[in-house]
């Protein structure tokens, strides 16, 4: 199946109350597996999570911890980029040539690398002194 329709599809089902911003995204695993997640916000706001980091959830629930692709959806003028920490949780998962996929729900898209996505990501190499 197309991320980008994956991910609009479960974007439905976000839980977005007090933003009325949903948003959804889909993985495609190295295996194959597509896992898709929608962001959850909670009345306490810091409790809520975003699109991103439900589909890495599911995916490693599901067995696979390498991404193939990604795709982004929400509706919103421009194809709305990850936030911060999204990008980090994406990094953990994906090389630097990993294609992102941004799209809006009335069909602008736009691509990008993980590497552009976040450049000077924060790496296990980063705490390596020997
Ligand atoms: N949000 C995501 O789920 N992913 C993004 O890439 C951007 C922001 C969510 C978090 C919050 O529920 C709502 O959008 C407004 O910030």
């Amino acid at each position: 199946m197309d991320l980008v329709t994956a991910a609009a599809q479960v974007r439905e089902r976000a839980w977005a109350p007090y933003s009325r911003f949903k948003v959804g995204a889909a993985i495609r695993a190295d295996s194959g597996a597509v896992y898709v997640g929608c962001n959850v916000e909670n009345v306490a706001y810091p409790e809520g999570t975003c699109a991103e980091a439900g589909a890495i959830a599911a995916m490693v629930a599901g067995g696979d911890t390498r991404i193939a692709e990604i795709a982004v959806i929400a509706d919103s003028p421009e194809p709305v980029p990850c936030c911060g920490g999204c990008r980090q949780k994406i990094a953990e998962f994906a090389a630097g040539g990993v294609t992102v996929t941004l799209a809006t729900t009335d069909g602008k898209r736009k691509s990008l690398t993980v590497a552009e996505l976040l450049p000077g990501v924060f790496t296990a190499a980063h705490m390596d002194r020997t």
